[in-house]
Parts: structure tokens; C-alpha cells; sequence
């Protein structure tokens, strides 16, 4: 009997030499899943004892595979079920229907028919040894070969946030494809989730089964890169290898579920009229209606947006992580530059470019990092206690300037709670740098003057040069002749910083980047034996203002690519520099009419190569209370 196995949709294609794959999408109940294309085993029935009902022939039906030996009767059944519902979100009583023991001595004798049909098990089959770690799966039974394949379960991304869902390869085990399936959902994709089961962590593989979607920017193999750009989503293929910090991230275990959506080429655009090619993702958080910060924009609405994703990886190179981080409450990191390879991955500058990341929890944006980063020649495991100095800006110095000062009482307040906490907790002190007049009294240079167009200049320059030159020729070559279309922000940025600020200013903005970088370096962040970082840094990152994405925009100008600011400090020096969420602001939605609330987060830096170090205070801040993990949805701390 096959009650619950309903097959809703069976596509066929035909592979080379007629051989034919088949992409399954089941519903149980009211859930959809995928059902992987290659099975994990494959047996003759001969080596498979059938203890409660028989194999029928069947395409396919729901299958619990347990480990259990001796005795299997309703409580061992009962308790599994609870212990699957309860730590995998791809699991549900319908797998119950086939279990599966794997065992040589199972004895089901205490099993009477009525009391396993309350829990729904038609069939128990055994067979010996361990080919399959535990949890739910899909069996097929035909012509005396049981097949048993994977469980996906299929969730709609609500929030727009994705650019591409994808699964393993059918074809190639070292490569994806993008998934064969879908469930309603307007105008955006279906993401396919493994069951955490199948997973665990070990010391070499610390991310086994943790889920992770990446931005749009990095080569996966099997799938197309769109840096947000629909003309060069369709002119190039799809990538023939995975990029080195991917592979990594799947070389320790993770899985990776999809591709994100980001700003056109990472440059930085506001909802909604700077989206042409694709439209903004939408940030979950307050009414739903704010701006989801740019570039890194689809992982930061993503990771707050959903419980079933762990991780999402950003870039960072002016504040791509940091902002979506701050405008979605969640934990980001920029690393130290050089962290990890950025090879296979669409740059912006080669001189400011990162891969970062985001988290929702104090303790997994530790275990992330660590694993993905792993200690290297450019980050640093070795220190024996915390710095013991904070240095926050002092904000009054130029007026404007710094992000604080557009917060308001209650945001300040937060901040200076949480740098009190943080001194008390590291048993130091904090002092106020003056970043303006020291910069001028160490260097007799003018920071105003030397920051002005640097990062714009630098990033515009290289795209225009590393990006446009061959994408536009390609694109020609391919069209017949026809330019490719960009947004207007990069289209603006990249004319200005070509024709414009000229190479001879970009070989400037070089230098006054380094100049910076190296004052950065010996005379304020150094490197320190027993603490790594001779001190820490700190500023108020998101006021918890709010930012309607429903606001006409003015067109781009000078004005909006010009000045020093807070968020430059790791860009020019190379920091690893993460974001915290401290708390909310409530405001009154013009949208929908009620109060919501808004995130509030702090910045935390340090000398270049001290991101363990970082991570480490910040995970030992969550141990103290003092940090906190933010939910997903409207609201970063749920009320009590
Ligand atoms: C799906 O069914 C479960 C019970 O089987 C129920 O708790 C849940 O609310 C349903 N979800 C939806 C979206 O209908
Ligand atoms: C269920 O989980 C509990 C707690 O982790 C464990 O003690 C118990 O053995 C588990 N039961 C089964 C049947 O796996
Ligand atoms: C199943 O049991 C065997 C030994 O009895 C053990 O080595 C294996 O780790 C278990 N697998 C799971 C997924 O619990
Ligand atoms: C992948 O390799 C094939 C064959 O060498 C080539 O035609 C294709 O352009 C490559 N794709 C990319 C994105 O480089
Ligand atoms: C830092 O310390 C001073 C006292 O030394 C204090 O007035 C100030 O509020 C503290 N916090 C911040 C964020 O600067
Ligand atoms: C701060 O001082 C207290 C009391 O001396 C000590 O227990 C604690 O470990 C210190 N904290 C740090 C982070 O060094
Ligand atoms: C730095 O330059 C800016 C812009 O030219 C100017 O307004 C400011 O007064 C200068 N600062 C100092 C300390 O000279
Ligand atoms: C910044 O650069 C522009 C040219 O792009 C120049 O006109 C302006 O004076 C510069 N500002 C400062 C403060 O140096
Ligand atoms: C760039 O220079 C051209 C003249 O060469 C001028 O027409 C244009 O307005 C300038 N654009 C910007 C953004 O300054
Ligand atoms: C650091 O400050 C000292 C003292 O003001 C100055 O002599 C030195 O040039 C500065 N170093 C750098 C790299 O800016
Ligand atoms: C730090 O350690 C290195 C080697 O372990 C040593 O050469 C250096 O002098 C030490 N620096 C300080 C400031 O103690
Ligand atoms: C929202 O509006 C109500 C009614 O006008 C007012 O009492 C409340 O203070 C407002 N809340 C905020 C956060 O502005």
C-alpha cells in the first residue's frame, strides 16, 4: 500500500546513446521534495530480509533507514521518529512507511502489525552493514534491485533572494546542475535542501551538512555565473571548474544549495529603479520594505530570511558584506585581505577584494570562518589573550563623517553599552582615536584629500579594464555587433573612472590606498605576540534607520562615489573587520501603517591576519551573554 508516496510531476529526458534520467519530485503531505537523480545504493533483493510486509514493485516510495540492532519495536520506532522530527527539517513521519534496519540481527518480534501501523510502517526490510548513514530517503523497487536515492525538501524563496537553485550533478559527481524541480513561488526560485542526516561534523569536515548559497560572483562548475548581468549570464557558459574558496567550502563538508542574487557586478544600487536586469531581494526585516543594502545584498536577505540556510557567502570590497550585514542584523565578516583565493571569482579590485560570509549565531560565525579561512600564512592562530584597548572614533572630529553620527539616542546608547561590555569582558580600557588629525600630524597629508575618489577610482578603474574591455568585445563578437546593456551604476561608475579619473589618478588612488595602509599598519592596529592585535576597533555600523525601497532615487552623480568613512578603514588596511547585531529601533512603517523595528550593529576590527582572534572574542561575548543569536523573519530578537 502505498498511501503517501504521491508523485505530483515525472520529466524525461533523453541522455546521449538513449539512455534515459529521470528528475522525481515528490509531495508528502503538504511538503514537496526532489529526489536525487543517482541512487546512494543499489541492491539485489537476495541480500535484502523482509521482516514486516514485502518489496512490491514500485517506482518509488518514502524509506526510513535506521541503524538498530536486537530488538526494533514501537518505542525504538516511535523514538526515532521524534529524534529525526526534531533535528531535520527534510524528515516526517511519511518516510516511516519502508524502514530500513541495517543490522544482521534485528528481531521485530515484539512488532505486532497494529502497533507499527499507528506510525504508519507498511514495510521493515534489513539489510547487513552500513552502507547508509540514517535518515529519510526515497526507495524504488524494480526488477528485483532496490534502488534508494536522496531526500530533498523543497522550499520557495519568498524573499527573491536566489539567482539560481542547484543539486549535484546526475552526470558528474564533481559538478552541479541546476535543479529540475520547482513549487509556487512567484518570479523567484526553488531551493532543494538535503536532509542534515546524512551528515556529521568531524574534525576534518566542520561544516558536514551545514547548508550555504553563494553570491552570484563565484565559478561553480555546472553553473552559470551572472555577476547580475543578464547579457553575460547569457553570453558565457557555465563554469568549467569550481573556484578554489568554493571547493573549499565543499571540501569541509558543506553543502551548497543555490546561487544569490547581488548587485550588478557588486557595484552599489539602491531598489528599486537601479535594478534593471534583476529586481532587488527583499530584506525581511522591519516591514519588509527596506532596502537590502548592496552587492552581498541576496545573502544578507537570505540569511535572515531563512531558517533552512546556515550560511551565505558574500564578497567584500567597500562594504558588501559589512552593509547587508548591518541592514539585515546579522553577523558578517570582511576578512583580512588575502584570506582565502579569490581566483574563478568576478573582481572588483585587486587590491581591496575579499570573500566573506554571514551568520546568524555568535558560536557557527566562528565555526565557519575557521574552517573555510583554515589557519594560513596570512592569518594568525597564535595568540594568548585578547587586546586589551578599544579605540572607537571620536565622531565630532569632522562633522558628518562618521556613521554614529547619524544615529540617534538610543542606537548610541546601545553602542556604548556594548563597548562598556566589551571592555569590562576583555578587562581593558577604550580610548578615542582621532583618525583625521592623526592621520595629518603622522603623515602631513590631508585624509579628506587622500581618501576622496580612492576606492571609486580603484574599483571603477579595474572593472572597467577587467570586466567591460572583454565583456563588451565578447559580447560583439557573439551579437553581431551589439553592446551589452549594464545598469546604470555601473554603467556611470565605470565611464566616470575610465574616461574621467584616468589611469594616471588610478595609479594615484594606488598609492594614497597604500599610503593609508601602511600608517593604518604601523601606527594604529600592529601586530602583537600575545594578543596578535595590539589593539581592537570598534564603530557604530547600522543607526537602525530606515531605508524604504519604494523611494525614487536621483540619477548617479560625482557626489555619490566621493569621501572617507568608517567602512574604509579595513578596504584601505586590510583588516578583517566583523559586524555584530546590538539590539533594535522601533519606528512607525509608512508602508504598513504599525510600529516595526529596525537593526542596530556594531563594527569590530583588528591588525591584518587577527580574524581567529576576532571570532574568538565575538564567540566568547555569546558564551558571556553580551552577543546574542538573531532569528529570522521581521524581528532580530524575538519578544519574551
Ligand atoms: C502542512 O501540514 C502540517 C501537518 O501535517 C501542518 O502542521 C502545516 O501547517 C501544513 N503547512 C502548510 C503550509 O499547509
Ligand atoms: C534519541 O535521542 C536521544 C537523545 O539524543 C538518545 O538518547 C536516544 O538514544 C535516541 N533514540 C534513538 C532511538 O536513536
Ligand atoms: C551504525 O552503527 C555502527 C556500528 O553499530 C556505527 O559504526 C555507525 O556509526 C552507526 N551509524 C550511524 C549513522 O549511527
Ligand atoms: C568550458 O570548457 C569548454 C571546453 O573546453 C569551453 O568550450 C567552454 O567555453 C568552457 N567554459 C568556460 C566558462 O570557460
Ligand atoms: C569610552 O570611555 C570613556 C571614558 O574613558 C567614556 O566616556 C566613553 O563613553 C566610552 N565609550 C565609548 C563608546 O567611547
Ligand atoms: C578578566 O579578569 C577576570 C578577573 O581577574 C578574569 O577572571 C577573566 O578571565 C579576565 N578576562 C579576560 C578576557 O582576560
Ligand atoms: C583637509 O581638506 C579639506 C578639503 O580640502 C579641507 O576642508 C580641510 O580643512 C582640510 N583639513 C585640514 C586639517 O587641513
Ligand atoms: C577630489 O577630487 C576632485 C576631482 O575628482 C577634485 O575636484 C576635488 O577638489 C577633490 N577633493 C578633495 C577634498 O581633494
Ligand atoms: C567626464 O568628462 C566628460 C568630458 O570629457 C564630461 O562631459 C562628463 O560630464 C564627465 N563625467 C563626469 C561624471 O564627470
Ligand atoms: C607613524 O607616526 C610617526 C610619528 O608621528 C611618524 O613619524 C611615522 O612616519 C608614521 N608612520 C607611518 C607609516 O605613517
Ligand atoms: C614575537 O615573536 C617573534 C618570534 O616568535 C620574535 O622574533 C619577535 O621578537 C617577537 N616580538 C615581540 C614584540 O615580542
Ligand atoms: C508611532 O506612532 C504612535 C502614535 O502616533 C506614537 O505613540 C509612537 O511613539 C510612534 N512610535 C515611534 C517609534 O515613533
Amino acid at each position: 500500500m502505498r498511501a503517501f508516496g504521491l508523485i505530483i510531476a515525472l520529466s524525461l529526458y533523453v541522455k546521449v546513446l538513449l539512455a534515459i534520467a529521470v528528475s522525481k519530485q515528490v509531495k508528502l503531505g503538504n511538503v514537496s521534495y526532489y529526489v536525487a537523480g543517482t541512487p546512494e545504493l543499489t541492491i539485489h533483493e537476495k541480500l535484502v530480509s523482509e521482516l514486516v510486509g514485502s518489496l512490491e514493485d514500485s517506482f518509488l516510495f518514502p524509506l526510513t533507514v535506521i541503524n538498530h540492532s536486537g530488538s526494533l519495536d514501537y518505542s525504538v520506532l516511535e523514538s526515532v521518529s521524534a529524534n529525526f522530527s526534531s533535528s531535520d527539517d527534510v524528515f516526517s513521519a511519511f518516510f516511516l512507511e519502508t524502514v530500513l534496519v541495517q543490522s544482521s540481527n534485528v528481531e521485530v518480534a515484539s512488532l505486532s502489525n497494529s502497533s507499527i501501523s499507528t506510525l504508519g510502517v507498511s514495510n521493515v526490510i534489513s539489510l547487513e552493514g552500513n552502507a547508509l548513514p540514517n535518515g529519510p530517503y526515497f526507495g524504488s523497487f524494480l526488477e528485483g534491485k532496490l534502488n534508494v536515492y536522496r531526500a530533498y525538501r523543497l522550499y520557495a524563496d519568498h524573499y527573491a533572494a536566489f539567482q539560481s537553485s542547484i543539486v549535484p550533478s546526475d552526470e558528474d559527481a564533481n559538478d552541479f546542475m541546476v535543479l529540475p524541480a520547482g513549487v509556487a513561488v512567484a518570479h523567484a526560485q526553488t531551493i532543494a535542501v538535503p536532509s542534515k542526516l546524512y551528515f556529521t561534523v568531524t574534525k576534518e569536515q566542520p561544516l558536514a551538512g551545514y547548508r550555504v548559497a553563494v553570491k552570484d560572483l563565484y565559478d561553480i562548475a555546472g553553473i552559470k555565473t551572472s555577476g547580475a548581468s543578464r547579457n553575460y549570464y547569457d553570453l558565457y557558459d557555465e563554469a568549467n571548474v569550481t573556484c578554489p574558496s568554493i571547493q573549499r567550502v565543499l571540501d569541509m563538508g558543506a553543502v551548497v544549495v543555490g546561487k544569490l542574487k547581488l548587485t550588478q557586478f557588486a557595484n552599489g544600487e539602491t531598489p528599486t529603479a537601479d535594478y534593471v536586469d534583476y529586481h532587488a531581494p527583499f530584506n525581511p526585516r522591519g516591514d519588509g520594505y527596506q532596502s537590502p543594502s548592496s552587492s552581498s545584498c541576496g545573502s544578507g536577505a537570505a540569511e535572515a530570511a531563512y531558517p533552512w540556510l546556515d550560511f551565505t557567502i558574500g564578497s567584500d570590497t567597500g562594504c558588501s558584506v559589512r552593509c547587508p550585514a548591518g541592514a539585515q542584523g546579522l553577523y558578517g565578516l570582511r576578512p583580512t585581505f588575502d584570506a582565502i583565493s579569490l581566483e574563478g571569482v568576478i573582481p572588483m579590485s585587486d587590491i581591496m577584494d575579499t570573500a566573506g560570509y554571514f551568520a546568524r549565531t555568535p558560536e557557527l560565525f566562528q565555526v565557519f570562518g575557521e574552517a573555510w579561512y583554515g589557519a594560513n600564512e596570512n592569518i594568525s592562530t597564535s595568540y594568548t589573550s585578547f587586546p586589551s584597548t578599544v579605540y572607537t572614533f571620536d565622531i565630532e572630529e569632522v562633522p558628518g563623517v562618521h556613521i554614529e553620527s547619524r544615529a540617534g539616542p538610543e542606537a548610541r546608547a546601545m553602542f556604548s553599552e556594548f563597548v562598556g561590555n566589551v571592555v569590562s569582558f576583555i578587562n581593558g580600557t577604550n580610548e578615542t582615536l582621532s583618525v583625521y588629525s592623526k592621520f595629518q600630524a603622522d603623515t602631513g597629508r590631508n585624509l579628506t584629500e587622500v581618501a576622496n575618489n580612492t576606492w571609486s577610482g580603484l574599483a571603477g578603474y579595474y572593472q572597467y579594464v577587467n570586466i567591460w574591455e572583454k565583456f563588451s568585445k565578447d559580447y560583439q563578437m557573439a551579437f553581431d555587433g551589439d553592446t551589452p546593456f549594464l545598469d546604470p551604476i555601473p554603467k556611470y561608475r565605470w565611464d566616470w573612472a575610465y574616461f574621467n579619473f584616468t589611469e594616471t589618478r588610478y595609479l594615484e588612488a594606488r598609492a594614497n590606498k597604500e599610503l593609508f595602509d601602511e600608517w593604518w599598519n604601523t601606527n594604529v592596529t600592529t601586530p602583537d605576540n600575545e594578543t596578535c592585535s595590539n589593539t581592537l576597533y570598534m564603530f557604530l555600523s547600522n543607526v537602525g534607520s530606515t531605508n524604504y525601497r519604494n523611494i525614487y532615487q536621483s540619477a548617479p552623480s560625482g557626489g555619490r562615489l566621493s569621501g572617507f568613512s568608517d567602512n574604509m578603514v579595513s578596504s584601505f588596511a586590510r583588516t578583517p573587520e566583523a559586524i555584530v547585531p546590538l539590539g533594535e529601533i522601533a519606528y512607525n512603517s509608512t508602508i504598513t501603517l504599525t510600529q516595526k523595528y529596525l537593526p542596530v550593529t556594531a563594527a569590530i576590527g583588528a591588525a591584518p591576519g587577527c580574524d581567529f582572534m576576532v571570532l574568538d572574542l565575538i564567540a566568547k561575548l555569546g558564551e558571556a551573554g553580551i552577543l546574542k543569536e538573531v532569528a529570522t523573519g521581521q524581528r532580530l530578537f524575538l519578544p519574551n
